[in-house]
């Protein structure tokens, strides 16, 4: 199979990256800074948010306050996570241009993460699409623990792809298949893929590999190879999920664009404008920077 000639790359950092971030709530405005200039670097499509509960989630609390207070540039999808209607009332108030449902291929996993069995989440999630789609919304639904779960252990491909087919029959656009902690390998990555690709479109798949073992940008270039042409990643390696303990920050974006430049794959994303916002956002969370392509060519991160 050949390589995508295109990727489109879904940014983050704003929501998967700040979501877990210790410490006191991260201010709005360097939020909204991040996402601004991660709009300047090219992205076009950038999680910025999440409307879920601010007692579960407290970094995400200012949710509508970051939608209201970046500078919105044209051709960019600003998306959110909303679990459940309230989130998705929450996300139309503040405009978004697309929003998220998040379910897992774990049972476990899902009572820590949203409070309900898997089931249950697909019942949630029915009325938020049906929702949004009369008001003309795209929406995305991801899969976590597609490779592996903090609590079951193995994960058998089977199960990604009734989750998967379930909230792609739902009206979901995009899958996005999230390695959550990070534990996949890339055979494991091509067996799990293919699994899913037998009941939802391979252009209606999406990688979204934390790299908690190292093996993020290995995964990518097996799953690219089977034609996967949409990657979630995060600018300086930021996050990690508050319900899967361990895991770390998606890929960075930084070291999958050089990746992709390097396969000559075409992002429309500025290399060195997403350095400059990986620096800038470590210096804002006095953070560790952890893109080694941002370690190399940027100035300022330890
Ligand atoms: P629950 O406690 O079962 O919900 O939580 P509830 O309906 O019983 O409501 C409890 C309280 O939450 C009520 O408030 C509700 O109003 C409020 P109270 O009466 O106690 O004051 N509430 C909300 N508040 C704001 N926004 C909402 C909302 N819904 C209820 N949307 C719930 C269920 C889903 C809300 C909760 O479990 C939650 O918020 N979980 C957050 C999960 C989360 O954000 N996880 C991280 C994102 S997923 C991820 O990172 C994985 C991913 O990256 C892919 C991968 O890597 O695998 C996507
Ligand atoms: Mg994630």
């Amino acid at each position: 199979m050949a390589f995508p000639k295109q990727v489109r790359l879904v940014e983050m950092s704003p929501r998967d990256g700040l979501q877990n971030e210790p410490g006191p709530v991260i201010a709005t405005d360097i939020k909204t800074g991040l996402i601004d200039r991660l709009a300047d670097c090219g992205l076009s499509h950038i999680e910025a948010a999440s409307f879920v509960s601010p007692k579960w989630v407290p970094q995400m609390g200012d949710a509508a306050d970051v939608m209201a207070g970046i500078t919105r540039k044209a051709g960019v999808r600003y998306s959110a996570l909303t679990p459940n209607l309230k989130g998705f009332e929450g996300a139309l108030a503040a405009k978004v241009d697309e929003v998220a449902v998040f379910g897992a291929a774990s049972e476990s996993f899902t009572k820590k993460n949203i409070n309900c069995t898997i089931a249950e989440s697909l019942e949630r999630f029915a009325p938020v699409v049906e929702e949004a789609r009369k008001h003309n919304i795209p929406v995305r639904g991801y899969v976590s623990t597609v490779l592996g779960c903090p609590y079951e252990g193995d994960i058998a491909p089977e199960q990604v792809a009734i989750v998967a087919k379930a909230l792609y029959d739902m009206g979901c656009y995009e899958i996005s298949l999230g390695d959550t902690i990070g534990v996949g390998t890339p055979l494991k990555a091509k067996r799990m893929l293919e699994a899913v690709a037998a009941h939802v479109p391979m252009e209606r798949l999406a990688a979204h590999f934390h790299d908690t073992y190292g093996q993020a940008l290995a995964n990518l270039y097996a799953v690219l190879e089977e034609g996967v042409s949409v990657i979630d990643a995060s600018v300086a390696g930021l996050g990690g999920c508050p319900y899967a303990k361990g895991a770390s920050g998606n890929v960075a974006t930084e070291d999958v664009l050089y990746l992709l430049n390097g396969l000559g794959i075409d992002t429309g994303v500025d290399l060195d404008k997403l350095v400059a916002t990986g620096d800038w956002v470590c210096q804002q969370l006095n953070r560790h920077n952890g893109s080694k392509v941002g370690q190399a060519l940027g100035s300022s991160c330890n």
